[in-house]
Order: C-alpha cells, then sequence, then structure tokens
C-alpha cells in the first residue's frame, strides 16, 4: 500500500507476518512502487514491471545490483511508525 508520512511517500508490505516499508519511488524512473503488485515477498513496479524483494529492497532480476532503499519500520498498537528522514 502507498502511504505518506511527513510529506514523503513510501511502500508498505506485509511479508511473513512482518511489516517492511521501502522508498515509493522505484530506482528505476521513479514509479510508484506503492501502487505495485506484491506476489510472495516480490513486489512488481506498475510502471515497466521490474520487480523487488521487499524483505532486502533488491531487485529480483539475476545479478542486478539495484535497490531500493528500505526504511526500519515500528509496529506501536495499531500505528505502523516510520523513522524521521
Ligand atoms: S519505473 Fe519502476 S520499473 Fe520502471
Amino acid at each position: 500500500m502507498l502511504v505518506e508520512a511527513r510529506g514523503r511517500w513510501y511502500a508498505l508490505a506485509r511479508v511473513d507476518g512482518d511489516v517492511v516499508a521501502l522508498d515509493n519511488n522505484c530506482p528505476h524512473m521513479g514509479g510508484p512502487l506503492g501502487r505495485g503488485t506484491l506476489n510472495g515477498s516480490e513486489l512488481t513496479c506498475p510502471w515497466h514491471g521490474w520487480r523487488w524483494d521487499v524483505r532486502t529492497g533488491r531487485n529480483c532480476w539475476p545479478g542486478s545490483d539495484w535497490r531500493v532503499p528500505r526504511l526500519p519500520v515500528r509496529i506501536v498498537g495499531d500505528e505502523v511508525q516510520l523513522p524521521v528522514l
């Protein structure tokens, strides 16, 4: 899901019971990862279909060094808290 916090946009995903947060901007050309499709731990960018492993932020293409920044997430009650950047 796409979420906004303090004027920045993030992609949130739940994988294996964990909540993870990625920068919303796809490193390829800035597509909105928060509007992508999640299949297991693979998030597919809606613009050109590049796939990202939300557990690591790494691109799923074999041998790729591309990464999308991940952020630490803290769950407090019903809130998902992200660090201030
Ligand atoms: S902008 Fe995400 S795959 Fe191109």
